[in-house]
């Protein structure tokens, strides 16, 4: 964990947006110190599993950090706010529009207090623009940078991605822009404001479909399952259709439960190969030779009835078989992995991607590894920190503050709760 010693990181994010980001670089190594509103970042207790323990919903996400709380609705809160900033290299937030500026700490502000740190925000929709005071969550971001639109299938509903892509998404975008600017700010001094909006995250994950945007305006997309024409539009939700160059598509396996699908690539290169393994079972000995699969684009054009065929192909073998057979023939292809699958996996375990952890409040708990593996800096993760567990010990090793001095800011309640507004 030596590629970000020395950089410490005033981490003020919650939910899930943020930890992602701050949870990754204090992997690489950073000193993270989660500044929590005294009552905690909500997600402590969303979702609990265990009575009276942090939930996994947090756990999961805040490993390897140190927290503080701080009233930042105090005045001796707001001083240690300031007194940690001339001290971190990194200030990063995902507040609601508006809420640090209410706090008093606009970007401005913090620039001046600090010229060399470098600030990371992420909002739903980024600090300009007609949507700039809306909140976000993760589907409302799936919804409105595309991706929803574009999954599923054409005559059913938009559907979610299970993948994070709106929040995790956002926070690894978030931490590739404060890598760039802490390198900049350690050649210039001077510290800059990183935004992600949630939405442009999604987008960026999306590109792909803004590519078939504009194609639609010279024809239609042969490698389309569903129909497409010049000038429809819209990119329209095409299933499990591989979405690339090559023909891509789910196929149902024995005993065609929930999950015992294969994701099957028929790549140009590699269709020969399948022809030839699956034709005899299926009883087309010449598949290989077939003209309605001869080219790319007669299976582009055919690809219903190809899809048919290896499916008829499949149905005697399990994901698991039907993989051992395409896997030796080079076609890419992949098991549709459960939970469950992917919780007991042997290459998973074996590229610590699924962690075993204690924790002081809920015992033994997994959570899912690091997945930037770095060969002179291999991660080593640690259970989240309780609700202020490092209070104290932050004021005084950071910050040089004596008993004394913590003490007299503990009675004027710099660490303890807002009082709750009026109804
Ligand atoms: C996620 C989100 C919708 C949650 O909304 P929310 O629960 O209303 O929380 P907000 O961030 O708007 O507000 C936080 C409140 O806690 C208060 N607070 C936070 N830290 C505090 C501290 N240390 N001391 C005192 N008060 C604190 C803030 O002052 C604010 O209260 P206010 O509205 O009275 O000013 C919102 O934070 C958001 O849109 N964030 C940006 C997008 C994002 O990251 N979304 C993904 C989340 S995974």
């Amino acid at each position: 964990m030596e590629a970000l010693k020395g950089v410490r990181i005033l981490d003020m994010t919650h939910v899930q947006a943020g930890p992602t980001c701050s949870q990754l670089l204090a992997w690489m190594g950073a000193d993270v110190i989660k500044f929590e509103n005294p009552q905690g970042d909500a997600t402590r207790g969303q979702l609990r599993d265990v009575p009276n323990a942090d939930s996994l919903y947090f756990t999961m996400l805040n490993c390897n950090k140190r927290s503080i709380t701080v009233n930042m609705k105090s005045a001796e809160g707001k001083q240690v706010f300031v007194d940690l900033l001339k001290k971190c290299d990194i200030v990063m937030e995902n507040f609601g529009p508006g809420v640090l500026d209410r706090f008093g700490f606009s970007w401005e502000e913090i620039h001046r207090v600090n010229p060399k740190i470098v600030m990371g925000s992420i909002k739903g929709f980024g600090s300009t623009g007609p949507y700039a005071e809306f909140k976000a969550y993760e589907n409302v971001a799936q919804a409105m940078g595309g991706a929803m639109s574009t999954t599923g299938i054409p005559d059913g509903p938009p559907f979610v991605t299970g993948a994070q892509i709106g929040d995790s998404g956002t926070g690894l975008h978030l931490a590739i822009g404060l890598l760039a600017a802490l390198r900049q700010a350690e050649r210039t001094g001077q510290g800059q404001y990183v935004e992600v909006a949630m939405m442009d995250g999604v987008m960026n994950l999306c590109r792909v479909k803004f590519r078939d945007h504009q194609r639609l305006t010279r024809g239609d997309m042969p490698e389309y399952s569903v129909p497409t024409y010049k000038d429809m539009g819209d990119v329209p939700r095409a299933g499990n259709d591989s979405g690339g160059g090559q023909l891509g598509n789910a196929i149902h396996c024995k005993p065609h439960g929930a999950n015992d699908w294969l994701y099957i690539v028929v790549q140009e290169a590699v269709w020969v190969a399948l022809a030839r393994r699956i034709g005899p079972d299926i009883h087309i000995p010449d598949l290989a030779t077939d003209p309605r699969f001869a080219t790319i684009g007669e299976r582009r054009k055919n690809q219903q009835l190809m899809w048919t065929l290896i499916n008829k192909f499949a149905e005697n073998y399990t994901k698991r078989e039907l993989m051992a057979i395409l896997n030796p023939i080079d076609v890419p292809c992949g098991p549709i992995m459960s939970t469950s699958d992917l919780a007991t996996d042997e290459h998973v375990r074996g590229r610590d991607m699924y962690v075993e952890l204690d924790h002081p409040q809920r015992g033994k708990w997994f959570n899912v590894g690091m997945p930037i593996k770095l060969s002179a800096s291999p991660a080593k993760i640690e259970r989240s920190p309780l609700l202020g567990e490092h209070t104290d010990e932050v004021l005084k090793s950071v910050l040089g503050y004596d008993e004394a001095k913590i003490s007299a800011m503990k009675s004027a309640g710099a660490f303890a709760a807002p009082p709750k507004k009026a109804a």
